[in-house]
């Protein structure tokens, strides 16, 4: 059995921090989302990975010096391939398979046919994270030989997924983002499939909004008699596609945290709760209240972390008060008067008050940034 992780796609939802970054790479208690997939794929007992990339694709932005459109390379799968390398970190084989334009999830199975080599495997979206991880379907998916078996989980609102229609447990149904959805019952980022699942990829056509549809491809599979199983999930899953998800992620995954401290904490700072502090890192005066994990060699100084919070390596915060947030690497929040928080705050970015005249708010954010001020 092998695995095809998705790592190409356009991030829209997350923007401005897909216009230089991965989304699959955006951390979750300052671990990349793709890195838990592919330690999921590890514990099911599979090695071998086929990690489908985009191609490096050009993209016009506006400069923040000039206001001048200038074409920038985003560069994803150079990126996800600096993080993963050979995948020996993670005990696996990684094999890349370049996806000329992000042309849908089925497209992507079309590409990675002759990797696959009529072998199963599990399809791992690389945005999607599962709590208890995936060992268990794989085991009921080898067990059983289906031709395909797809993970559903109840949703709040599943016209923004995939969709099943059930009768009993058998898979009547399946419909791409539903204007009217039949059932509250998503597609999960994960499925199985046996090599049946190449006949179908080609012989759908592109959906509405111009990809292959994954979803299409296994109603075709349903209308052509093959056996299509499902397993409605009980635990926890996001797609971390959307800011709201990534920190509801990062509350999940930070509830199950242990306190670890690298780094230093001087005597006039508190610690309550579990706190992980990494290598080189210092925290004085302030007052961090767990969960929450801070990256090596941040500075926390005279400031309020609060619980479900992760401060990636080289973050700087001085005089401000902050929670339920993400922060990446080597940002600096300085002197910040208001609390922050449920904020995803990008990478080398400063937030900072000033007493300059006029009092006004001076901002230089990127395109589809995001400010609310209070
Ligand atoms: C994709 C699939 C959708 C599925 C979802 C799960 O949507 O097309 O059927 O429910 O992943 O994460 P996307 O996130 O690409 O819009």
């Amino acid at each position: 059995m092998k695995a095809l992780v998705l790592a190409g796609g356009r991030g829209t939802r997350l923007r401005p921090i897909t216009h230089t970054s991965a989304k699959q790479l955006v951390p979750v208690a300052n671990k990349p989302v793709l890195f838990y997939g592919l330690e999921a794929i590890r514990a099911a007992g599979i090695r071998e990975v086929g990690i489908v990339v985009s191609d490096p694709r050009e993209m016009l932005v506006k400069d923040p010096r000039t206001g001048e459109q200038v074409t920038v390379m985003v560069n994803s799968q150079a990126e996800i391939r600096a993080a993963v390398g050979d995948g020996s970190a993670f005990g696996l084989q990684v094999t890349y398979i370049e996806q000329e334009a992000p042309l849908g999830l089925a497209h992507a199975v079309k590409i990675s046919a002759d990797y696959m080599r009529d072998e199963p495997f599990v399809m791992y979206l690389g945005d999607n994270l599962i709590k208890d991880g995936i060992t268990h379907f794989v085991r009921e998916f080898q067990q059983e030989e289906p031709d395909a078996q797809i993970l559903l989980a109840h949703v709040k609102t599943p016209s923004e997924f995939g969709v099943a229609e059930l009768d009993g447990d058998r898979v009547v149904r399946l419909e791409e983002k539903p204007a009217l959805p039949k059932s509250d019952l998503a597609l999960v980022g994960v499925y199985l499939f046996d090599s049946c699942v190449f006949e179908a990829v080609n012989a759908i056509q592109p959906s509405r909004r111009g990809e292959l549809e994954i979803t299409d491809a296994i109603q075709h599979l349903i209308q052509s008699g093959r056996r299509v199983r499902s397993h409605v999930i009980t635990g926890w899953w996001k797609d971390t596609g959307k800011v709201e998800d990534l920190l509801e992620a990062n509350r999940i995954v930070l509830a199950d945290l242990q306190t670890e401290i690298h780094g230093t904490v001087d005597a006039e700072s508190r610690c309550e709760g579990p706190v992980r502090i990494g290598p080189g890192a210092t925290v004085e005066r302030s007052r961090l209240r767990g969960p929450l994990v801070i990256g090596a060699g941040a500075r926390i100084a005279d400031a309020y972390v609060g619980p479900f919070t992760a401060i990636a390596d080289g973050v700087v915060l001085d005089r401000c008060e902050i929670e339920h947030s993400i922060v990446l690497e080597r940002s600096r929040i300085v002197n910040v008067p208001r609390r922050i928080e449920s904020s995803l705050i990008g990478r080398d970015a400063v937030v900072t008050a000033s007493d300059a005249m006029p009092r006004a708010h001076r901002l230089m954010l990127g395109d589809s940034s995001r400010v609310e001020l209070s």
